[in-house]
């Protein structure tokens, strides 16, 4: 019998951490070896390529339920074949609670869509209605099974938390074991803005950033801190859009908290600009928070080189651009407040980020793996992704650094019927995708089934274990 199922074999193996020229031996889909010469009947040429970690996307909405017993348009089966192409092999999606409902049945409705999956995938319970029931008997379950990261969102009717109820989530997650993830914006300024910009006849997209400027994201920011601290509950900020907000998240990090930050792939390369296109075009664009001006994507990139920010997901969002299910669902005469926000990443995230950050000098190989593999997988507790060891999951992206693509839709490969990367040129591609071992992409061509990703149950980890610094010793967590 053959020592590996197959060998990786020539390429330039890159970590967090190190670089190194090494083959790497894979055995029942796991790295079983990483050494000078490795190998066997089965081999695949990375020759002048570069083997990274597979890209872990721990923001994407897939196949999201909506109120209506429908779903978002990008399906498990494309969205997780967008991510192939791509070269992520992991990713941690949304399982929604709708306001008057549990979070019991939408999570169950949507396991069974996520069977679909080709990466591997886990999920974040969104609590938007935080009842006694919710609170002290759904989330312990849930949490129970694996899904050890909560998300709320402190803006968007009708899923905004008050103080409150995020207070109540805060708890329930220090005495489950989970991760807060949280959507910082401030609900009632953006709510008293638009109210004024509606009534002085500023309707189109671009007011869409006019209603929710960056203080209203580090307002919300620094109270989501200022609560998860009182409550002593690590939490990760999302979406992080511009250095004003990562400085409130620095300045938790240095006094020693438990607050880490995650950015998204449009805030390098999108701007508030971008919602003014002719027509109905700017809603292509707009996302919250919104993309900022110009100069914000070099304070970003300062945010992202002091280490302030861990990961760079996607937060990709399942809204075409066309029909009457995704951006136009209100029709396409409506203001900026009636146009769902969101933009489409899960293909792009890898290229866009390597190209604007490696290529163009602005951080390392090994930061950029950290960013997108393996600081996720640390911070969301998914052993065995990642990194490249031995022992975990061989899932690779084998990456050519010099190849020139000029971003289309056709290369995202997905459902979504537009990309807001449109035209960008990029250096650096992934040209083939290994999930546990098993080629499923390949010079474009992504040939895993569906079905073939795994769920990823997520067992206890320290990280994410409280400090143990209360404000006065008092663990109010431990009764309400
Ligand atoms: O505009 C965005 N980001 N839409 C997706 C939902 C969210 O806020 O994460
Ligand atoms: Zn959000
Ligand atoms: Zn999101």
């Amino acid at each position: 019998m053959a020592e590996f199922d197959l060998v990786v074999r020539g390429g330039t193996v890159v970590t967090g951490a190190d670089t190194v020229r090494a083959d790497i031996g894979i055995r029942g889909g796991k790295i079983a070896a990483i050494a000078d010469r490795l190998g066997g009947p089965n081999e695949i040429d990375a020759g002048g390529l570069l083997v990274l970690p597979g890209g872990v996307d721990t923001h994407c909405h897939i196949e999201q339920l909506r109120e209506d017993g429908t779903a978002d348009e990008e399906t498990w089966a494309s969205g997780s074949a967008s991510c192939l192409a791509g070269g992520t092999t992991s990713v941690v999606t949304f399982s929604t609670q709708f306001k008057g409902h549990g979070i019991l049945e939408p999570l169950a409705d949507y396991r069974r869509r996520a069977k679909h999956s080709l990466v591997d995938y886990s999920f974040h319970q969104v609590i938007t209605d935080a009842t006694d029931e919710v609170i002290f008997k759904e989330i312990p379950q849930v949490v129970a099974e694996g899904i050890r990261s909560l998300k709320v969102f402190l803006t968007y009717d009708p899923l905004h938390l008050d103080d409150r109820s995020y207070l109540r989530v805060l708890a329930a997650a220090r005495r489950n074991g989970a991760l807060v993830t949280v959507h910082c914006e401030n609900y009632e300024a953006i709510g008293w803005r638009t109210e004024a910009l509606l009534a002085a006849g500023h309707t189109s997209a671009k007011y869409h950033s006019w209603s929710r400027p960056s203080i209203i994201e580090r307002e919300a920011t620094h109270r989501a801190i200022a609560l998860a601290e009182m409550v002593d509950q690590p939490i990760q900020v999302f979406h992080v859009s511009c250095a004003e907000v990562a400085e409130e998240i620095a300045r938790a990090q240095y006094r020693g908290l438990k607050v880490w930050a995650e950015t998204c792939t449009q805030y390098f390369v999108l701007t508030a600009q971008d919602q003014d296109r002719p027509g109905f075009e700017g809603a292509k664009y707009m996302c919250s928070p919104s993309p900022r001006d110009a100069a914000e994507h070099a304070r970003m990139w300062d945010v992202i080189r002091r280490g302030t920010i861990d990961v760079v997901s996607s937060d990709h969002s399942g809204w075409c651009y066309e029909g009457t299910r995704g951006k136009r669902m209100n029709g396409s005469d409506v203001s900026f407040r009636d146009i769902p926000n969101g933009v489409p990443g899960l293909a792009a995230r890898l290229p866009v980020m390597f190209s604007e950050g490696v290529s163009k000098g602005r951080i390392d190989i090994n930061h950029f793996v950290r960013l997108t593999a393996t600081n996720p997988a640390k911070l969301f507790g998914l052993p065995g992704k990642g990194s490249i060891a031995v022992g975990y999951d061989a899932d690779l992206a084998l990456w050519d650094a010099g190849k020139k693509v000029t971003i289309d839709n056709a290369t995202m490969q997905q459902a979504i019927d537009y990309t807001p990367y449109d035209g960008l040129d990029v250096t650096g591609w992934p040209v083939a995708t290994l999930l546990r071992g098993q080629v499923a992409m390949r010079d474009g061509r992504v040939q895993a089934e569906p079905g073939s990703g795994r769920f990823l149950a997520r067992a206890p980890y320290d990280l994410i274990k409280p400090r143990g610094v209360l404000p006065d010793g008092f663990d109010a967590s431990a009764w309400a």
